[in-house]
């Protein structure tokens, strides 16, 4: 998704710009430009493709000043090139913007009817003509206040003037934005991650806010033009963040993370001298809850999905899950005493953001679990439970995956026991399992060796299957889209009982078929499921943690998992999944980090 960053200084600002960019290339994006003020001039430079393109035109060229604005950008309205690429400037104003311009086939007729002339193909640049046109006859301040007004749908602004050599000025309508602070330097950002090199100190603009930064100060002010004040967040310190490592790449770094995340995360929430897990401030009394409802997009839905498994197995709870922008749109019946949960790694997904927002305007209590505390999700909840995995880079969701999963298993553990669903003696039997999570799953990242041999098998194949029951479901759809997501193989996930009603008709001679069979209740079904597969050719994957003897010389591969309590299957059945669709990728010399067409927060619906 589109990034923004502004710099104000009394020094050169244009490579602080480039290297606060390279912080936002995680969102993904098609391409890059900046804008400096130099010698009161909007010296404009961008092209199509990577920030490092833009880094080399500026080599050449240079772009001095001590004022400027930057983006990434990730296209929605007109192909990427370099004309549509931000910023979007005349000679007197330059503009980035992150969101879409709902309005902007009116705006640009009514703005060609007075004579202005459209350069790009974007929404954007209806904003850079209509501030042109109010800059006639207004400073710059009330010039953007009476440009806002006209436009309809989401947008974060950051946009400089000739003539005004001190202020950029940003706005933010839906989508996200962050002021830093520091000595001599302010700035603005899409996020604070792209700031932390900079700054630790950050402020964040809510719905209809403007504000004008200078290099010694920052102002903000309200819809209605109130001055406002902001609270100042300390944002702790990520060592290492963009730093890979001895890894080939982020997502390797972050899948071998996964033990010293899962356990940073259980030293959060678990209190080891009373074995009790802590989550206070429940937004509604855990005895008076309804129904549970989560709600997320992509890998984070996933993880809602295994979690209506859990809620269903400890607690007495109706539990329904819904993808993010199906929700958004639904006729929900709304109910105060339904604990509503949004799930995002980011927490600057726009159609989780915007379910959320839609409970909050019926009165509905919100809880998120997020990964970034900082984000627009996070503090439009009443309640939020991080999952503390730290900065998440690779653009495919590992790690996150696994939080967010732990995350929801301890809280309903947690409302469980409050509601006295679960027994004493069970719930405190499964906090001691938990405790043993990250060594266990430190067993099943072993497995890597084998899978990079299994996925050689992968590279010649139309498809796959991932095929699982129960909590095993979701895992098979996570496995699919992981595969299908970094490697650009077609994957489904299926469970397994759903087979003969149609997607049977896909197996031939040779298709892989990766079957997700823990030792639980399902697993003699699921064998029987994989014989059908068999018999039809389906070259068969089978993960499992079953000791049982399963005899069949058609099982081409087989992966074995410690054994585990039924409800930790998923955290563990996820690694090797994880690691397949990894090494196909890599063996496919796929950008692993970066896969084609994706951005990694996706800041628009
Ligand atoms: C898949 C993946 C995406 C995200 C989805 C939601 O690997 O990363 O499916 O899970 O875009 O993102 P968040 O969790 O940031 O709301």
């Amino acid at each position: 998704m589109c990034g923004i960053i502004g710099i104000a200084s009394n020094k050169s600002v244009s490579m602080n710009i480039i290297n606060s960019l390279k912080k936002l290339e995680y969102r993904g994006y098609d391409s890059a430009g900046l804008a400096t003020l130099n010698n009161n001039e909007i010296n404009e430079k961008k092209c199509s493709g990577r920030v490092e393109q833009l880094e080399k035109i500026l080599f050449k060229t240079s772009a001095e000043g001590n004022l400027g604005i930057g983006h990434v950008r990730w296209a929605t309205h007109g192909v990427p090139n370099t004309i549509n690429a931000h910023p979007h400037s005349t000679e007197i104003v330059s503009v980035v913007h992150n969101g879409i311009i709902e309005n902007s086939n009116d705006l640009k007729k009514q703005l060609e009817l007075k004579g202005l002339k459209f350069k790009s193909q974007t929404d954007t640049e209806v904003i850079t003509l209509l501030l042109t046109n109010e800059l006639k006859t207004h400073q710059p301040f009330d010039a953007v206040h009476k440009t806002l007004k006209q436009l309809k749908g989401s947008f974060a602004l950051g946009i400089i003037f000739k003539n005004f050599k001190d202020i950029i000025i940003g706005a933010r309508r839906g989508s996200p934005l962050a002021v830093g602070y520091s000595k001599d330097e302010n700035y603005l950002g899409s996020d604070s991650y792209a700031l932390k090199t900079m700054t630790n100190k950050i402020s964040y603009l809510d719905d209809g806010d403007i504000c004008v930064l200078t290099k010694d100060n920052v102002s903000f002010y309200d819809v209605k033009k109130n001055k406002i004040n902001k609270e100042v967040f300390i944002l702790s310190d990520d060592k290492n963040v963009s730093d890979k490592g001895d890894y080939k790449n982020f997502m390797s770094k972050e899948i071998f993370e996964q033990p010293i995340t899962a356990k940073n995360c259980i030293h959060e929430y678990v209190d080891k001298i009373r074995d009790d897990i802590n989550f206070y401030n429940f937004p509604i009394k855990p005895q008076s809850i309804n129904k549970i409802v989560l709600v997320g997009c992509g890998t984070a839905y996933h993880s809602c999905l295994v979690a209506k498994y859990w809620f269903e197995a400890f607690t007495s709870l109706n539990v329904e899950t819904d993808i993010a922008s199906e929700f958004r749109y639904r006729n929900v019946r709304f109910n105060k005493n339904n604990l509503y949960l949004f799930v995002s790694q980011s927490g600057e997904t726009a159609d989780t953001a915007a379910a959320l927002d839609l409970c909050k305007k019926n009165g509905i209590k919100t809880c998120s679990i997020v990964n970034v505390v900082e984000s627009s999700i996070a503090r439009n909840s009443d309640w939020v439970l991080p999952i503390h995995a730290g900065p998440e880079i690779g653009v495919a969701s590992t790690k996150a995956f696994i939080g967010q999963m732990l995350v929801i298993y301890m809280l309903c553990l947690k409302i469980a026991d409050l509601r006295g669903d679960m027994k004493k003696k069970d719930y405190q039997k499964k906090i001691s399992n938990i405790k043993k999570l990250p060594e266990l799953l430190e067993r099943c990242l072993k497995v890597e060796d084998k899978i990079q041999l299994i996925a050689k098998d992968f590279l010649d194949s139309k498809g796959s299957m991932f095929l699982g029951r129960g909590s095993s479901f979701p895992i098979a759809l996570e496995g699919a889209l992981k595969l299908k997501e970094l490697s650009y193989l077609h994957a489904e996930g299926y469970p397994a009982g759903e087979m003969k009603h149609g997607p049977l008709a896909l197996i031939e001679n040779g298709l892989p078929v990766i079957v997700i069979a823990p030792h639980d209740k399902y697993f003699h079904k699921t064998v029987s499921n994989m014989q059908e597969v068999i018999a039809r050719g389906g070259k068969i994957l089978l993960i499992t943690d079953s000791n049982e003897n399963i005899v069949n010389e058609n099982i081409r591969f087989k992966i074995d998992l410690p054994l585990v309590e039924e409800s930790l299957s998923p955290f563990l059945f996820t690694i090797p999944l994880q690691l397949l669709a990894y090494h196909v990728a890599l063996l496919k010399k796929c950008d692993i980090d970066k896969p084609r067409n994706l951005a990694k927060s996706v800041t628009v619906e």
